[in-house]
């Protein structure tokens, strides 16, 4: 038997027992003559302990030598004898840290050499580059916060899938060689051997496959998806990640907001062990952009901007003169005298405007309402009524301090976005366990770019719109049934009802600027399934990798993704991307023109 207990396990309760345990040592330390070990598993951790004296009859001198000749993270097993700790040398934040386990046979299972970082729980701080674990990720992964990490995931996964089962839901897989559908970012392909020159594409989502299902007849279907994009990484963004995808069909948007808070409310119960209160909140997405400058709001704060173009447009400061003159805006934000404390003073503003200007941003103008009014270097430029009216609108009160943004519309609103971030950090307003979700709803079907004039799909292009005749009528005005789950100012999922009618979708494709011979070349399967009865039908993709990262207090989704890829998209434990022989690249028929061969190819010849 390789083990009677885990090293997670023992208690007061079996004491005087003979155990086996197998685990890696940790630590081990020397206590004049008696040997200390820490042995460890994805469980826990027990101390065992090598005492001469306590050992009669057993070959003491053949244990010892083979304890004292294995390397930290080196595999054991060992047999002996549970017995109590000496009073005063328990460990109350060990669970097994009230007893130890006397050894009377060891037996060696694999040596480890020595390891390259500390794997004994230390504090965030002290842990090695992020690049050097990636590296040895399978020595990472026996950290205790990685392995909290991984069990949060699987609890968060398992209840997600036994909450969905429970309604009818049924897990279905789709392709992973697929035909490219767009979801806004670039494909990664693959090379077909059987038909050179042709490409699969990896699945952004399973958007399509899962709308075919629906038209397939199933009924409820989800899938815990990899999906794959091709696009720069950031902290909450990897290449390839996972979403739990689901769609369903015969529903209105309230029957998916129904599903979707239960589904979250398990997962959340599943990691933290609260009950989440439904339903969230809702905000239009015109709202949340107007109001907090994004359309991923941090909730767990107040700060809402307030556009005050209208009420400074005729005041001779030159700044605001000139930039209302460009069509631009002046936004500001109340910083409320209760959360001010008294260092809030001139140099800290001084230093939030050099932190805004380094953002990229003009500048931030500044008042401050006193007893006798607003007030700063600037007011002289105002008349009486305009800042009677700044006082209204920003609805300011003795103590506060009111900072201004102008600026073009787009950039200033995510100066904004961020000026609140950066506040709530500053004055320390975000409280430990405090998490807030809320919805985001109407959004426009289409946005448009701001260079080129052409629209764009806001989510992608198979929303269903509000009002189809919009699409006729006003395009950018048309709300679609879309909806975005934000936490924490992060974007989690994200759904939407869909056009079962071919000819809604067919006019979307059509304001997307793609003529009629584009749709049958990129999407003419799908308007060939969706003309065979389509049921109404909607769903959600809720990204796992970001709602495990929250429920960790994560900076990165890095931290909750077993092999994860580097800031570079690089994956250092297997050294990934890495070149292709050149006989697979000649039987795919691919001409690399990376690195040194590309001097010797005629460019002409190809
Ligand atoms: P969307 O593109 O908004 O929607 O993706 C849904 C959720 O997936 C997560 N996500 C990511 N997580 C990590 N790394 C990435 N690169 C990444 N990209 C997205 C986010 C996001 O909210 N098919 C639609 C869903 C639908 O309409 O049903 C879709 O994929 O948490």
């Amino acid at each position: 038997m390789m083990r009677t207990h885990t090293c997670g396990e023992l208690g007061r309760d079996d004491l005087c027992s003979q155990v086996t345990l197998s685990g890696w040592v940790r630590f081990s330390r020397d206590h004049g003559g008696v040997l200390f070990i820490d042995l460890a598993d994805s469980y826990g951790s027990t101390q065992l302990v090598h005492d001469p004296e306590a050992l009669d009859g057993v070959d003491q001198g053949s244990i010892l030598e083979v304890l004292e000749s294995v390397g930290r993270e080196s595999v054991i097993a060992v047999g002996g004898t549970v017995r109590e700790r000496v009073p005063g040398t328990e460990d109350s934040r060990n669970p097994t840290g009230q007893v130890e386990v006397l050894i009377n046979s060891v037996n060696v299972l694999s040596k480890s050499r020595p390891i390259p970082f500390e794997i004994a729980e230390q504090k965030n701080s002290m842990l090695p580059g992020e690049d050097l674990r990636l590296r040895y990720r399978y020595l990472d992964l026996r950290r205790e916060g990685m392995v909290r990490n991984l069990k949060l995931r699987h609890r968060v996964i398992s209840a997600g899938r036994t909450f969905l089962d429970g309604q009818g839901f049924i897990e279905v897989e789709t392709p992973m060689l697929t035909r490219s559908t767009p979801e806004g970012a670039r494909d990664f392909i693959v090379p077909s051997r059987l038909s050179p020159g042709d490409f699969y594409a990896l699945p952004q989502s399973p958007q399509l496959y899962k709308q075919m299902l629906m038209i397939g007849g199933v009924d409820r279907y989800y899938q815990l998806a990899r999906c794959f994009r091709d696009e720069d990484p950031r902290a909450d963004r990897q290449p390839e990640f996972t979403q739990l995808d689901l769609e369903m069909a015969f529903v209105d948007h309230e029957d998916v907001f129904v599903v979707m808070e239960g589904l979250i409310s398990a997962m959340w119960k599943a990691a933290r062990g609260e009950e989440l209160r439904t339903p969230f909140p809702r905000i239009p997405f015109a709202e949340s952009l107007s109001r907090y400058g994004t359309d991923a709001p941090d909730m767990r704060f107040a700060l809402p901007l307030v556009d005050v173009t209208n009420v400074v447009r005729e005041v001779p400061y030159e700044i605001f003169r000139r930039i209302l003159s460009k069509g631009g805006v002046v936004i500001g934000v109340n910083v409320k005298s209760d959360l001010l404390d008294d260092q809030v003073g001139r140099n800290e503003v001084d230093r939030l405007i050099e932190w805004a200007k380094a953002q990229g941003m003009g500048g931030i103008t500044w008042m401050r309402m006193t007893s006798e009014g607003l007030n700063s270097n600037i007011v002289k430029y105002f008349t009486t009524e305009v800042l009677r009216e700044l006082t209204e609108t920003m609805a300011a009160e003795e103590g506060d301090l009111l900072l201004f943004l102008a600026g073009p519309s787009a950039s200033t609103l995510a100066g904004g976005a961020a000026l609140r971030l950066k506040l709530s950090q500053d004055l320390g307003l975000v409280e430990d366990d405090d998490h807030r979700f809320v919805w985001i709803v109407d959004t426009p079907v289409f946005e448009k770019d701001p260079v080129s004039g052409a629209l764009d799909a806001c989510h992608h292009p198979f929303v269903l719109p509000m009002d189809p005749e919009d699409l006729d009528d006003d395009p950018e005005q048309a709300l679609g049934f879309s909806y975005d789950l934000v936490l924490d100012g992060v974007e989690l999922g994200s759904g939407s009802l869909r056009n079962h009618d071919p000819e809604v979708q067919r006019k979307v494709f059509h304001l997307l600027g793609l003529s009629d011979e584009r749709i049958d070349e990129q999407f003419g399967f799908f308007m060939e399934a969706l003309s065979f009865g389509a049921p109404p039908h909607g769903g959600m993709a809720i990204g796992i990798d970001r709602l495990c990262a929250l429920l960790t207090g994560a900076d990165s989704i890095r931290e909750v993704i077993a092999f994860p890829k580097n800031k570079r998209m690089f994956s250092p434990v297997d050294s990934c991307p890495a070149p292709v022989n050149e006989e697979r690249l000649n039987e795919l028929q691919i001409i690399s023109l990376a690195g040194d061969d590309f001097e010797d190819i005629d460019l002409d010849d190809l």
